[in-house]
């Protein structure tokens, strides 16, 4: 009965139903089902404009689902065995902010790590919570961030037992996955409602070889990139929940606040259509995918100069599970540092890597992945070896830590604050009024409220020089600081901290 429901799509069938009828459209979109050409109609042709139209007689309304969008959204909970399914089309991006606006109110305490998307901090700007940040593992070896053990969460837990919620990611842009289960049952057991950043963890729904989906390891809410690796298109994800700590009614009000009132039909259809392809073909499919990307690591773990990140070794460094759809390639021992490589292999090989580090690079594989890429991506990085690998070159040792910045006020208290704009090198020791990543990952440098170290410039620097995009509110070269002698004195460690400065 649950297979046959799942062949269904019903947004997607009524769509296509409607585009075709030969209506009269005089609503919108003014491009008319297609009849307004132009060189992107040429290109992409015309049954794209047809299924692009909003919210016509018989294709129901995402703020207020009652038909097809509700069927849709309740096929894709039943997918995911999660109680209930929202459609989004503005991304996780929006998940986060509404997942954090729907459970915290200004003040509340939430628990997260600090190495999280900048949607989670503009999440804690919009509600107001006061962030009481974990530190997540790292491994020096890669130089990267792990995700946050359970006994750092249960710390953190214990430590603040007044907290509403925890926020998790599942797993991070590395692949790297948290004891789920574990620390959502400590967490219920603390009345605290577990909140899942799942961007990166959509096939995990669909494929029993990778680690679990959050509902399925217990947690309350979570935003799920769908079009990320789920195979809908861009934009389009899905807030996924259950169970009675969720507040329903909230969420659906944050989300109409959130939504755009145009949603794109064409997103909405595309998760309908995803979630009926990965429901039926993505256990086997994925499982393929996970035997090739181990060939793939194998054979690129015999290139000289190169380390793979795999499930045994995540494991034996301490972390709880690993997603064998991402590629993690160390491949700075080639004397390369991880951005020269991702530049090189777009390139020389035209191969587009997800992300580059310093010393590694990322590869995200999906159902879309096909044994001709991976053997490309080894022949390139064979190639780069017998070019840059030298045996006996002197590696200095990876010096990679991390410390949980200096804060002096919530996020959101920071992001009111009264403004200066000032050159980087006049930033140091000045408290952040924004916050300052390079995308991808969009993980924040620095966040409002937070010191500005000598040492985030430093990283700013480093980044800038090696070409990666900066992102920042001021396109003059200027950052923003909190004008200190304008800023209203508010209670505890801010009228500290100004009352030092003085
Ligand atoms: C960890 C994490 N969370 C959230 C997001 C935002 O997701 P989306 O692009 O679907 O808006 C990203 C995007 O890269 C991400 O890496």
């Amino acid at each position: 009965m649950k297979q046959d429901r799942q062949l269904k799509t019903p947004f997607f069938t009524k769509l296509k139903d409607y585009g075709t009828s030969g209506v009269t459209p005089f609503d919108l979109p003014g491009h008319k089902l297609g009849r307004v050409k132009n060189d992107l109609a040429d290109f992409i042709g015309l049954n794209t404009f047809l299924l692009d139209s909003n919210s016509p007689i018989g294709l129901d309304s995402l703020a207020k689902p009652t038909g097809v969008i509700k069927e849709a959204q309740a096929l894709f909970a039943e997918a995911c065995g999660a109680d209930r399914c929202y459609f989004l089309t503005n991304g996780t991006t929006m998940g986060n902010l509404a997942m954090i606006m729907s459970t915290c109110k200004a003040d509340d305490k939430i628990l997260l790590p600090r190495n999280v998307h900048k949607s989670v901090i503009n999440g804690l700007i919009l509600s107001g919570a006061w962030p009481i940040f974990m530190k997540p593992d790292i491994d020096r070896d890669f130089g990267i961030t792990l995700g946050v053990s359970f006994e750092t969460a249960k710390q953190t837990i214990d430590e603040n037992p007044d907290a509403v919620a925890i926020l998790l990611i599942n797993p991070t842009y590395f692949g790297i996955v948290s004891d789920l289960e574990r620390i959502s049952d400590y967490a219920h057991e603390h009345n605290m409602v577990v909140l899942i950043d799942e961007a990166h963890g959509a096939q995990f729904y669909f494929c029993d070889k990778l680690p679990l989906g959050s509902m399925q390891a217990g947690a309350d809410i979570c935003a799920t990139s769908v079009h990320k690796t789920a195979g809908s298109m861009t934009q389009s994800s899905v807030i996924l929940a259950q169970g009675r700590r969720v507040d329903f009614t909230k969420l659906r009000s944050t989300l109409n606040i959130l939504q755009s009132t145009s949603s794109s039909a064409l997103l909405l259809a595309s998760l309908d259509c995803a979630r009926k392809t990965m429901h039926f073909e993505g256990q086997k499919r994925i499982e393929k995918i996970i035997e090739m990307a181990h060939k793939a690591r194998e054979r690129l773990a015999n290139i000289p100069g190169l380390k793979v990140m795999d499930k045994p070794y995540i494991q034996a460094n301490g972390s709880f599970n690993y997603d064998e759809t991402k590629i993690v390639v160390k491949v700075s021992d080639l004397g390369l540092s991880g951005f020269e490589v991702f530049h090189k292999m777009k390139k020389k090989y035209n191969i587009q890597l997800e992300l580059a580090e310093t010393h590694i690079i990322l590869c995200v594989l999906s159902m879309g992945t096909t044994k001709d890429d991976l053997d490309n991506l080894c022949d390139a990085f064979e190639d780069l070896s017998v070019q840059y690998y030298k045996p006996h070159r002197r590696l200095g040792k990876i010096r990679f830590d991390y410390e949980l910045p200096t804060a002096y006020a919530r996020p959101r208290d920071a992001y009111h604050a009264p403004k200066l704009f000032v050159p980087l090198q006049d930033a140091v020791n000045e408290i952040s009024a924004e916050s300052i990543m390079i995308y991808p990952p969009g993980i924040p440098l620095v966040i409002p409220g937070e010191l500005i170290t000598e040492e985030v410039v430093r990283n700013i620097n480093y980044y800038v020089k090696k070409g990666s995009t900066l992102l920042s509110d001021l396109e003059d070269g200027r950052f923003k600081i909190i004008n200190k002698e304008k800023w209203i004195k508010y209670e505890g460690d801010i009228d500290e901290f100004i009352d030092e400065e003085e």
